[in-house]
């Protein structure tokens, strides 16, 4: 058996026993795929930690960048309390609308708010609005702006707020200082930038699993 075959499996293990997939959820995928979506949404082990650390985290109000079908949005989202918020950017109004439907058959279309256009735009009129700080940020948008989203993030959350970074490996090709692609340049630079902030405390782990090989940072917001 490959050494990704096993990723596989144990990923569909710890699925089936840790992270089982409702309808909505499943529906969520199914109906992307049908869509035409790129199959780039994380796992659910991956979104059963998103909601585990929403929930560790008492979450009231969560943001999100890139939405793609909502599937991560529905692991978040479940983790609020009714009265809670949550607030996802995305590019691309067919996505949006994709997983706006995903987001209402799970019920959550009074928590959850998308809202469509280039979150370098979004961001600044999110800000304006003068939101309460949120407590959970999760940027899964495009990587080659990463920096700039991270200094959002730290923008519009508080003291004892969280931020995860997905996709922070890239297959290793992180930890390749020559590599010119945008992706790993944004994301090296946000690594980068977090590691020297003064208001972060933070780390990266690696992960191996049906997407592969990557991996997500996780950065607390000081007091
Ligand atoms: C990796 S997918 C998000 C996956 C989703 N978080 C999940 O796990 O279910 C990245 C998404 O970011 C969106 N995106 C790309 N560039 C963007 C931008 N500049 N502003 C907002 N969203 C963007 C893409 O259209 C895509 O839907």
């Amino acid at each position: 058996m490959s050494e990704s075959q096993f990723w596989d499996d144990v990923d569909d293990y710890f699925t089936a026993h840790l992270a089982p997939e409702d309808e909505a959820l499943r529906a969520a995928l199914r109906d992307s795929e049908a869509a035409g979506l790129p199959s780039i949404a994380i796992t659910a082990p991956q979104g059963k930690l998103l909601q585990l650390l929403a929930q560790i985290q008492g979450a009231r109000s969560i943001l999100e960048l890139g939405t793609l079908g909502g599937y991560s949005t529905i692991w978040l989202a479940r983790a609020l309390p009714a009265d809670g918020r949550l607030v996802s950017l995305e590019y691309s109004p067919r996505n949006a609308e994709v997983a706006n439907r995903n987001i209402a058959r799970a019920g959550l279309d009074k928590v959850v708010e998308v809202r469509v256009g280039a979150a370098l735009e979004s961001l600044p009129r999110l800000a304006d609005e003068h939101p309460p700080p949120f407590d959970l940020v999760f940027i899964d948008a495009d990587k080659a702006n990463n920096p700039s989203y991270v200094e959002w993030a730290v923008k519009l959350t508080g003291p004892g707020s969280l931020i995860v970074v997905d996709n922070v490996v890239r297959g290793g090709r992180v930890a390749d200082p020559d590599n010119p692609a945008p992706d790993v340049v944004g994301t090296r630079t946000a690594l980068e930038l977090i590691g020297r902030h003064p208001r972060l405390s933070a780390t990266a782990i690696q992960t191996v699993g049906t997407k592969g090989y990557d991996g997500f940072a996780l950065a607390r917001v000081l007091p």
